[in-house]
């Protein structure tokens, strides 16, 4: 192991990796009824397909308003009109519940060097919020959003951004993510990738292959310790 390969930083996707993206529809399963499942998979769909198309057309709206868009299409979809509901949904959307294993690890990756950050299509507003509401405040040098590059993932415009934030080359930086096409997006890119396989998913045929592949986050501090992770105290959140 040279120096030049020791880990400096984890940076981390946030919905599905750090917030369970199913929550909103979860607490409102009453309203929804027994296809509250099928809704919640068509909403989170449609605001990925959204995004891509968004950023393949060169006409980006932030990630808050793709997701008020797509939950519209959802809600029509599902013959569903209730303007009540559909404000608690994004409401709820706004303060996702964070995964319970983020917390200790982010703080054990913190105690053992490692800068960590979030890097997310998440709007800056979104991103506060939710690390707010899960009580992750103090525990990233970083929270990136790809409105800085006014595109979104997996756009290597938005993983420069974290290069840039946490002045890291790529391969030292190790990027997390649930999301298959945004983990093979940023092995493709050149950060050392892990995939936090969640849902139990298929590998989608795409180039930029993960590193590793977890269930939760919980294994992620020994993957890094076995690749050297930094040894020197993170620098202080400024
Ligand atoms: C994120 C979503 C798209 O970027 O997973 O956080």
């Amino acid at each position: 192991m040279t120096e030049e390969q020791r880990p400096i930083g984890c940076v981390f996707d946030a919905y599905g990796t750090l917030f369970n993206v199913a929550a909103a529809t979860q607490r409102c399963r009453d309203a929804l009824g027994p296809s509250a499942d099928a809704f919640a998979a068509l909403w989170r769909s449609k605001q990925l397909e959204y995004s891509w198309l968004r950023s393949l057309r060169g006409d980006y709206i932030d990630f808050w308003r793709v997701t008020g868009q797509s939950l519209d299409f959802a809600l029509a979809s599902f013959g569903i009109d209730d303007p009540a509901l559909r404000s608690r949904l994004m409401e709820l959307y706004f303060v996702l519940a964070t995964y319970p294993e983020v917390s200790g690890v982010v703080q054990t990756l913190r105690a053992a060097g490692l800068k960590t950050a979030i890097l997310s299509n998440g709007s800056p507003n979104m991103l506060t919020a939710a690390v707010q509401s899960g009580g992750l405040i103090g525990l990233f040098d970083a929270i990136i959003s790809a409105d800085a590059a006014g595109i979104f993932k997996p756009s290597p415009k938005v993983y420069d951004l974290a290069v840039e934030r946490l002045r890291a080359p790529a391969e030292r930086l190790w990027f997390v993510s649930s999301n298959y096409w945004d983990v093979s997006g940023a092995a493709a890119f050149g950060f050392r990738v892990v995939w936090v396989n969640r849902a139990g998913a298929r590998r989608d045929p795409l180039p930029g292959v993960p590193e590793h592949e977890i269930a939760s986050l919980e294994a992620l501090p020994a993957l890094i310790e076995d690749a050297g992770g930094a040894r020197e105290p993170a620098n202080p959140v400024d």
